[in-house]
């Protein structure tokens, strides 16, 4: 098969890296893709937002399957755009359409879905731009700490936890001014949920579904879980305190009952379901649906899955993944991310990346980097993934971190600390 992947992380890397083992793999194409992809398969220049484009390259290198990366084209509608093109419209797309995607792309839309096919998930109230005085009223009647998100994609920003009721007031009258466009004319305010989060990831042709492994991501900037927000500084899988009764619970509570609400719903829905869940005292809750795979989890999910993952997408585009049965392995995976200085907030790009080549045993997903005069840089605030998988998480972690050691690039910055407060529950 020739298969085209749209995106260009550390996420993309990993898919990139496994699809490649695949001996059912002829040609592997990423759009737009980066070093690290450049390495697996053929990087493509183009705009992914850009349909018609996608859909000449589709064309032009007579691709059997397109896997979609990230969400944006997703809610933005790709996969519909390919259906309604006689030219592309039997090649399969790994990826909902665009009412699946807004389980993502709307969390009213996910609330409201979740509510419906009575899913675990915090109690919550949906308020639109000019109901201003109403949703501060019902900030009155909730326990601090309050939670407000803005409706639609804020690039992972658009979500504010505030312990203080003035401050949690000052962002709904920011969020409905438009401090995220569109996208905050609408907010959720739900209840806090307490507890300890991990990431679940289904693999779903709309009728059957396979579960990939479960992973932790740690997306605060400093050890400890101190400071901003980020996209995500380290992973780890399998997550310790997701042990069999938890995991089964998440199936019985969360993951049937959103396979079957999709098919209730007349939402036909081929690709990742990313389930980000909160364990409350064992029970799962759901903090929220993604429809693609999570970044860096992905560095750690997928080096786990035994399975041919060409077959996986093959079988979920013809709608036949009852046919397969997942294998995954007993092994425990580890990524740090390596960020530029400053990141998350300014931060340069540019530096030479060295000791690409003298790091041993652990695998270096490109995330931000570029290929400038036969030197690798950093391009981005995520740089590189570097992951690890063995017999243990102490092993996994210390060969992680040794490679975030030699690596080397001025500004280099990297958390501590991933995986640490794992440690207690093994
Ligand atoms: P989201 O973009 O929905 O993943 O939210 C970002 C982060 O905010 C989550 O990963 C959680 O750490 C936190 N969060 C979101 N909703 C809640 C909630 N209801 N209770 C507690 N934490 C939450
Ligand atoms: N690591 C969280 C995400 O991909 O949304």
């Amino acid at each position: 098969m020739n298969i085209l992947l749209l995106g260009s992380g550390g996420r993309e890397h990993a898919i990139a890296w496994k699809l490649a083992q695949s001996p059912k793999l002829k040609k592997l194409f990423i759009a737009p893709g980066n070093p690290g992809t450049a390495s697996v398969g053929t990087n493509l220049n183009l705009n992914i937002l850009d349909f018609e484009a996608v859909k000449r390259a589709v064309i032009a290198n007579a691709i059997d399957l397109v896997f979609v990366g990230p969400e944006e084209p997703l809610v933005k509608g790709i996969h519909d755009s390919f259906l309604s093109d006689q030219r592309v419209k039997q090649i399969p797309v790994i990826g909902p359409k665009k009412e699946g995607a807004q389980l993502e792309g709307s969390k009213d839309f996910a609330k409201a879905f979740m509510i419906r096919h009575s899913i675990p998930t915090a109690a919550y109230k949906c308020f639109v731009s000019g109901q201003n005085r109403e949703a501060k009223q019902f900030l009155t009647q909730l326990k601090p700490p309050y939670v407000l998100k803005a409706d639609g994609l804020a690039a992972g920003k658009g979500v504010v936890i505030s312990e203080d009721i003035n401050e949690a007031n000052i962002t709904i009258d920011e969020f409905f001014d438009g401090k995220f466009g569109e996208a905050s004319k609408k907010i959720v305010i739900e209840e806090f949920l307490k507890g300890i989060e991990l990431s679940v990831f289904v693999l779903t042709d709309g009728k059957s579904y396979v579960i990939l492994p479960e992973a932790k991501d740690y997306k605060r900037i400093g050890d400890g879980d101190t400071g901003l927000n980020t996209g995500g500084m380290g992973a780890v899988s399998p997550v310790p305190f997701a042990d069999k009764d938890f995991l089964q619970k998440v199936e019985d509570r969360v993951i049937i009952p959103t396979i079957k609400g999709l098919l209730k719903d007349g939402i036909d829905y081929k690709g990742i379901i990313f389930i980000g869940l909160m364990n409350d005292n064992g029970n799962p809750f759901v903090i929220e649906y993604n429809v693609r795979m999570g970044d860096p989890e992905t560095e750690v999910v997928i080096p786990r899955i035994e399975n041919d993952l060409v077959e996986l997408l093959d079988l979920t585009g013809k709608g036949k993944l009852s046919e397969c049965k997942i294998s995954i392995s007993d092994q425990v995976a580890t990524t740090v991310i390596l960020v530029s200085g400053g990141y998350p907030d300014v931060y340069e790009k540019g530096k030479v990346i060295t000791g690409l080549n003298e790091i041993e045993e652990v695998i270096a997903f490109h995330a931000g980097t570029k290929l400038v005069d036969g030197s690798i840089v950093t391009a981005g605030g995520r740089v590189l993934a570097l992951t690890c998988i063995s017999h243990s998480a102490d092993e996994s972690l210390l060969k992680s971190y040794k490679a975030a050691s030699i690596i080397g690039y001025e500004g280099k910055y990297y958390r501590t600390d991933i995986g640490k407060d794992l440690k207690q529950y093994i």
